[in-house]
């Protein structure tokens, strides 16, 4: 499975004319009550094409008791690969952050909020940058992360935290397939999980 997400990826990259060098229930609104992890209130806040970024945030959320934020296009991007890559390759190339169906929720009375974002074309999603760049994290922890096929995870990651320059930033975590176990590693090494 994984290796048929990779080729279809580098075969919609490759037709694209780029080479990709390596180094490294749809949910709106805030979900639930703000639930504390010990160490203070947390928020997913996440956009997933596909589901994979979806599946992780929400089982960020699960081991923490974080609520859960989906960014979602308020325009949905094609459900089809490759003019998925092209529209978002795109908003890259231009710097064009598309509109969010549902802006963003208040940070307040969150402490830690966690980020993430599939990786696209190198970074993250353009949609991902909009939501957050203009966002004052002053005060705030921020944990990113993401999911990938193959390559620019610790890019995208870097991305994230440098979207976020007022927050403290704790160790990100990015994966080309979500397992519970690491993920609670992970979350355990960071001091997050409930
Ligand atoms: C527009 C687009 C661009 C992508 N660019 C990259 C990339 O640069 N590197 C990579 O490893 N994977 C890339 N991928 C693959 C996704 O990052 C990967 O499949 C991710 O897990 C998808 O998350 P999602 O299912 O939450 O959308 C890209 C996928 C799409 C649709």
């Amino acid at each position: 499975m994984m290796k048929r997400i990779l080729l279809t990826f580098l075969c919609g990259l490759s037709l694209m004319g780029t080479a990709c060098a390596q180094n490294g229930k749809s949910k709106s609104g805030v979900q639930g009550a703000a639930v504390s992890s010990g160490k203070g209130k947390t928020l997913v806040v996440y956009f997933s094409w596909g589901g994979t970024t979806k599946h992780l945030a929400e089982m960020i959320a699960f081991e923490t008791g974080a609520d859960i934020f989906s960014i979602e296009p308020a325009d949905p991007y094609p459900t089809a690969y490759t003019l998925c890559t092209e529209v978002a390759k795109e908003e890259l190339d231009k710097g064009i952050y598309r509109a969010l169906k549902t802006k963003m929720p208040s940070l307040d009375g969150y402490d830690i909020i966690f980020i993430g974002s599939p990786v696209w074309w190198h970074t993250a999603a353009m949609i991902v940058q909009g939501a957050v760049k203009d966002i004052d994290f002053s005060g705030k922890t921020v944990v990113p992360f993401c999911t990938y096929a193959a390559t620019y995870r610790d890019e995208t990651l870097a991305k994230i935290a440098e979207l976020t320059p007022r927050a403290k930033h704790l160790k990100s975590y990015g994966t080309t397939s979500p397992d519970s176990a690491s993920i609670r590693r992970w979350l355990l090494e960071i001091g997050i999980a409930k």
